[in-house]
C-alpha cells in the first residue's frame, strides 16, 4: 500500500537521556495525527528504550542496518530476528554511509533487504548518486543499478513489503537539499522503472525522499506527486524541527 512517511534516522547520536526527552515531545506533538506513518530509526543499543516510551503512541521504532546473516559467527553483528525480539516493524538497509564507509556493495545490500524481509520487517532501502555520478551525467543508472541488484535476488513482488529511499549523497547533511524538481525527477524515474516490471507494485510503491530535509522545504517537496514523504537525518534530532516535518506531510 502506497503510504504516507515520515522516517528520522538518528544515525550514530543520541544517549538514554536524550532520547527520552526528544521522544517525549514528539510523542505530545504528533499525538492523535492519522493518515501518516511516522517511524524512528535508532541505534540497537536503544531500542528497548525507545520501545517502552514508543508503545501504544502513533510512532513506530527501526533499526538502520541488519545483518544478511541469520544467526552464527559473526562478531558484532545484529540479525533481524533480534530486531523482531524489540518489535521493529522498519529497518534502513543500503544507506549510503554503509555503502562508502562501511563497503556494503548492492549485493549485500540486496542480501541485508533480503534477511529482514524474511523476519517479516519491511525494509526501507536507500538509493543515490554521489556528486560526481550526478556531475557525470550517470544518476538514472547508477539507481537503476541499485535497485536492479534487489529486483535479481529477491524478485519484483518484494517490493510490495518493502519502502524506498532517494537520497543523493550530495544533499545528505550539507544543508543543500534537492530541489522538488530535482527530487520529483528521480523519483518519477524510480517509479517508472518499478512501472515498467508490474504496473500495480509501482503505484502502490512508497518512496521517500532524503537529504537535508528541513521543517522550511518539506512541504514543497511533500507536494510533489511521487514524494510520499521523508527520510529525516540531522532534522529528526531536534523535536520541533522533526514534528515541523511531520506536519508538512500530514497538511
Ligand atoms: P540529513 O537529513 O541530515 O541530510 O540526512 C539524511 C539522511 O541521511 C537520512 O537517512
Amino acid at each position: 500500500m502506497r503510504r504516507k512517511m515520515v522516517a528520522g534516522n538518528w544515525k550514530m547520536n543520541g544517549n538514554l537521556s536524550e532520547n527520552k526527552q526528544l521522544l517525549n515531545s514528539v510523542v505530545a506533538s504528533l499525538d492523535g495525527l492519522q493518515g501518516v506513518e511516522f517511524l524512528v530509526c535508532v541505534p540497537y543499543l536503544y531500542l528497548p528504550s525507545v520501545q517502552d516510551v514508543l508503545q501504544n503512541t502513533n510512532i513506530a521504532w527501526g533499526a538502520q542496518n541488519v545483518s544478511q546473516y541469520e544467526k552464527g559467527p559473526y562478531t558484532g553483528e545484529i540479525s533481524a530476528s533480534m530486531l523482531n525480539d524489540f518489535e521493529c516493524r522498519y529497518v534502513i538497509v543500503g544507506h549510503s554511509e554503509r555503502r562508502a564507509l562501511f563497503g556494503e556493495d548492492s549485493h549485500t545490500v540486496a542480501e541485508k533487504y533480503q534477511a529482514a524481509q524474511r523476519a517479516g520487517i519491511t525494509p526501507i532501502l536507500c538509493v543515490g548518486e554521489s556528486l560526481e555520478q550526478r556531475e557525470a551525467g550517470t544518476t538514472e543508472q547508477v539507481i537503476e543499478d541499485q535497485l536492479a541488484a534487489v529486483i535479481k535476488l529477491a524478485g519484483i513482488e518484494s517490493l510490495v513489503n518493502a519502502i524506498i529511499a532517494y537520497e543523493p549523497v550530495w544533499a545528505i547533511g550539507t544543508g543543500r537539499s534537492a530541489s522538488p524538481e530535482q527530487a520529483q525527477d528521480i523519483h518519477s524515474f524510480i517509479r517508472e522503472g518499478i512501472e515498467k516490471r508490474n504496473v500495480n507494485i509501482a503505484n502502490d510503491l512508497t518512496i521517500l525522499y532524503g537529504g537535508s530535509v528541513k521543517a522550511s522545504n518539506a512541504s514543497e517537496l511533500f507536494d510533489m506527486p511521487d514524494i510520499d514523504g521523508g527520510l529525516i537525518g540531522g532534522a529528526s534530532l531536534v523535536a520541533i524541527d522533526f514534528v515541523g516535518i511531520c506536519r508538512a506531510l500530514h497538511q
